[in-house]
C-alpha cells in the first residue's frame, strides 16, 4: 500500500481557489501599500546646492538674494522661495545668514530700524541681531540666525540648508 495522501476533490478545489484568491489579493494591495508608503521610498534631496549669486557682486554690507527650490511635502509638490542675507565679513569670508527670526519665525531686515543702523532687525517684537547674526541680549530671539551651507563654484556662490547655531 502506498503511503502518498490522496487529495480529495474538495481538498483540491480549496487549494486552487485560497491560491488563486491569495494571489489576486496581492496583486489588488501590492500597489495600495506601495502608494502608501511611497514617500518613505523616496530619496531625500537634501544637500542640494543652488547658485544664488556671483561672488563678485558680493559686498561688505549685507544684501538680500532670493531662490527658487522644488519641494515635495509627501504626494505634494511645490516651489518654494528661499532668502538669505549675504556678505563678506571682515577676513574676506562669504557669509549667508537666514533671515528667519529665531524667536517666532518672522522676516529680519538688515538696518531697517533707524535706531539700530548695523543690525539686522525684526519688526514684529523688535528683536535685533548683530552683522554677523548673533542675537542680542535683551531682545526676544535667544539663539543666532542659522547660516546657510556654502561654496563657491566658477565664480558663483552656491547655498544649501541652513543650520542653526547655538545660543547667545
Ligand atoms: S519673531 Fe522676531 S522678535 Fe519675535
Amino acid at each position: 500500500m502506498s503511503d502518498k495522501k490522496r487529495v480529495s476533490r474538495r481538498q483540491f478545489l480549496n487549494y486552487t481557489l485560497t491560491g488563486v484568491g491569495g494571489f489576486m489579493a496581492a496583486g489588488m494591495l501590492a500597489p495600495m501599500v506601495r502608494f502608501a508608503i511611497d514617500p518613505v521610498l523616496q530619496k531625500q534631496e537634501g544637500g542640494t546646492m543652488h547658485s544664488v549669486i556671483s561672488v563678485d557682486e558680493i559686498t561688505n554690507e549685507p544684501q538680500r538674494v532670493e531662490w527658487t527650490v522644488d519641494q515635495v511635502d509627501a504626494w505634494y509638490e511645490s516651489q518654494v522661495q528661499k532668502t538669505a542675507w549675504v556678505y563678506n565679513d571682515e577676513n574676506g569670508d562669504i557669509l549667508a545668514l537666514s533671515p528667519i527670526c529665531t524667536h517666532l519665525g518672522c522676516t529680519v531686515d538688515w538696518a531697517s530700524n533707524d535706531q539700530y543702523p548695523d543690525q539686522f532687525y525684526c519688526p514684529c517684537h523688535g528683536g535685533r541681531y548683530t552683522k554677523d547674526g548673533v542675537n542680542v541680549k535683551g531682545t526676544p530671539p535667544t539663539a543666532p540666525l542659522p547660516v546657510y551651507e556654502h561654496e563657491v563654484k566658477e565664480g558663483m556662490l552656491y547655498l544649501g540648508d541652513s543650520k542653526s547655531r547655538k545660543g547667545a
